[in-house]
């Protein structure tokens, strides 16, 4: 009955879908607010339709969050499902096949920004609600919240969980906002990594110089901050700044070998990036580098002459973005500290530094024996016809552990993506299968997880 009513109804679901990916919702660019808003009416009237009593646009100091609901039954778990319908910029754009905002189908897969992170996943979630409510098989009441901001660091989100504990209140928190190993392999994400993002800027001379007249007399801060940021690692890999791991949690030989089962081609893995080889921090497997181990990462670099043609100039400034992933147990604010301390004592005389913490978010692992996991690696299970894998995801999605710090509430992290999907990237996609195994497997974990 629910497979049917998924394939009767495909076309529609993925028209509803392409017109809402049509709206460049793009959170970091004020050019774009009103249609971020526009996304936020369009998935407001979906939830409506779809069969939501409630349903209201709260207005926050920046993009509205949606909220929606359907409460059958105070005696009936309720599960609050959140996702983001704002999305990352879509440069460079000269490098997409297809234009980012006009979603099309190429290889059984949409092709569009957003498409995968987030706003196919959220859309899974109003159609397997719609489903649910018109086959009457709704066991659970359910709120949405699905938010504008995510991508910025959910700042307002944060704000808003803090003032509405009791409009809120659930059991659960659900998300479809990560990856999946592949559809042979399912898995459940049971942590995510934090963040802490700064920018730094290294100055010079007080401006632009000759780099005939001046060049080998007067440090160049590109060459400065360049040899800054190859002294944040040393030759294992590993974070240079004092104090970094000092709060990591290291995980037992048993808990490490359990990461090290998720199936793992590096040959594919190789040949899918371009690259020859892999690198990371010394004596752990890339599963481990991206899921329990924390990073320092260059996001961008500028500074001096990058038009057209050759420029002989010294410039007197230079910038980078830096950002750090973190793990259980380091806390962002005090990572950006230790940061921030390190690199102003690694400043040549000849330079001064500054740097900027521009958003952090904390790491979040999730329990595999909760009721609300088991509900949803049965219906993993039902529908892949595989018990899902636990795994560690490299990505963040800071307000994981606001949700529980705020609502003490577990999330459930039921990701439909792959990793090779290009969030973020040009060229995102997701698969249609994604699409609608997703909506199965949403179901049925309402099937197990609700009033029986
Ligand atoms: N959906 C991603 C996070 C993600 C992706 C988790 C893949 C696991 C696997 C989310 O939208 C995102 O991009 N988060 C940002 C952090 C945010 C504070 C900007 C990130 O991870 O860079
Ligand atoms: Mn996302
Ligand atoms: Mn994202």
């Amino acid at each position: 009955m629910i497979k049917e009513y998924i394939l009767n109804n495909k076309d529609r679901f993925l028209s509803e879908l392409f017109e809402w990916l049509r709206i460049p919702s793009i959170s970091a660019d004020k050019k774009y607010k009103n249609d971020v808003r526009k996304a936020a009416e369009f998935l407001a009237d979906k939830l409506k339709t779809a069969g939501a009593d409630k349903v209201e646009i709260c207005e926050t100091a920046g993009n509205p969050i949606v909220y929606g609901e359907k409460i059958i039954d105070a005696s009936f778990p309720t599960v609050l499902v959140y996702g983001h319908y704002d999305v990352q910029p879509a440069d460079p754009l000269e490098l997409w096949t297809s234009p980012p905002f006009e979603p099309v189908i190429k290889d059984e897969k949409i092709y569009a920004r957003g498409s995968c992170d987030d706003k196919g996943q959220a859309y899974m979630h109003v159609k397997a609600f719609e489903a649910m409510t018109k086959l009457n098989l709704l066991t659970c009441n359910i709120k949405f919240m699905i938010e504008g901001e995510e991508e910025v660091g959910s700042d307002n989100l944060g704000i808003f969980v803090t003032n509405n504990k009791q409009k809120l209140r659930a059991d659960v928190i659900l998300i479809s906002d990560t990856a999946m190993i592949s559809l042979e392999n399912p898995s459940i994400t049971t942590g995510l990594r934090g963040l802490s993002y700064v920018e730094v800027e290294v100055k010079g001379p007080n401006r632009d110089l000759h780099s005939g007249v001046y060049g080998g007399a007067v440090a160049n801060p590109i060459n400065v901050l360049c040899s800054m940021i190859a002294s944040l690692h040393d030759k294992d890999g590993r974070v240079t700044i004092p104090g970094f791991y000092d709060k990591v949690a290291e995980l037992n030989v048993s808990e490490r070998t359990a990461i090290n089962k998720a199936p793992f081609d590096l040959t594919a893995y190789k040949e899918e990036l371009g690259i020859k080889d892999i690198k990371g921090e010394k004596n752990y497997s890339t599963l481990e580098r991206t899921g329990i181990r924390p990073t320092l990462d260059a996001n961008g670099i500028w500074g001096g002459y990058i038009g057209e043609g050759a420029k002989t100039v010294l410039p007197s400034k230079a910038s980078a973005k830096i950002s750090m992933r973190l793990v259980p147990n380091q806390v962002s604010s005090e990572i950006t500290e230790l940061f921030t301390k390190h690199f102003a004592s690694i400043a040549p005389d000849y330079v001064t530094v500054k740097v900027s913490p521009l958003h952090g978010g904390e790491p979040a692992v999730t329990p595999t024996d909760s009721s609300s996991y088991k509900a949803a690696s049965k219906a993993f299970e039902e529908v892949f016809g595989k018990t899902p894998i636990p795994m560690r995801d490299g990505g963040s999605i800071p307000i994981v552990a606001l949700f529980k710090k705020e609502l003490n509430l577990d999330t459930v992290l039921m990701g439909f993506g792959f990793d090779t999907d290009a969030i973020h990237s040009p060229n995102e996609h997701f698969g249609v299968k994604n699409f609608t195994l997703g909506i199965e497997t949403i179901i049925c974990f309402y099937k197990h997880f609700g009033k029986k």
